[in-house]
């Protein structure tokens, strides 16, 4: 009797993943990774088949990280970071190069620049931008420092890919910055002549 090979209906998580891991096989800088997961990212971003309940759960008292998948040879790894309305970010950068999208709600991201004077330190904002669902992003150390926070009044659910093994790093951020923030000069003056 004639036996039928029986195919394995691929997920749409696992597309994603190929499309990143074949996106990242024809790359070679940090510069080229992140902008190559980002846009191996895009097309699945707000697809209802991608997340599972669980992976959209979020908690209360903070945003919440699902890692999602690692790469065999820990080359990067996909991390789902859940967020209900208001959670943020502290201010922060990163192990390594990162791509991150919108799946799901809204969030806002601010860029800011570390400033040495006189011997401190302090960030300056150097832009903000709202993302929604199928934006995506790419960041490269250094000069990625940077928070996000969910701007909607609904939850948010982003998905971002990492150059490293955040179960061997243990967190994608390299550093978190507790240093006051100044608007530049010409801000400043905006500012203070509209208040
Ligand atoms: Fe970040």
């Amino acid at each position: 009797m004639e036996t039928m090979a029986r195919v394995t209906p691929c997920s749409v998580f696992d597309r994603m993943i190929r499309r990143i891991e074949s996106a990242l096989y024809r790359t070679s800088t940090p510069d080229q990774m992140a902008t190559a997961a980002a846009s191996a990212l895009r097309p699945f971003l707000g697809h209802p088949g991608l997340l599972t309940p669980e992976q959209c759960e979020p908690d209360p008292e903070r945003y919440r990280p699902h890692v999602l998948h690692v790469a065999p040879d820990g080359r990067f790894s996909v991390v789902a970071l859940v967020w209900m309305p208001g959670q943020e970010t502290q201010v922060h950068d990163h192990v390594s190069w990162c791509a991150f999208g919108v799946h799901r709600g809204a969030e806002t991201e601010v860029q800011y620049e570390l400033v040495e004077e006189y011997g401190g330190q302090y960030l300056q904002p150097v832009g903000t931008v709202t993302n929604r669902v199928g934006a995506v992003s790419a960041l490269v150390p250094p000069g990625d420092i940077h928070a996000v926070v969910n701007s909607g009044s609904e939850l948010a659910i982003s998905i971002h890919v990492y150059g490293a093994d955040v179960r061997v790093v243990g967190s994608s951020v390299r550093h978190r910055y507790d240093l006051p923030v100044r608007l530049a000069e010409p801000i400043l003056a905006f500012a203070q002549a509209m208040a």
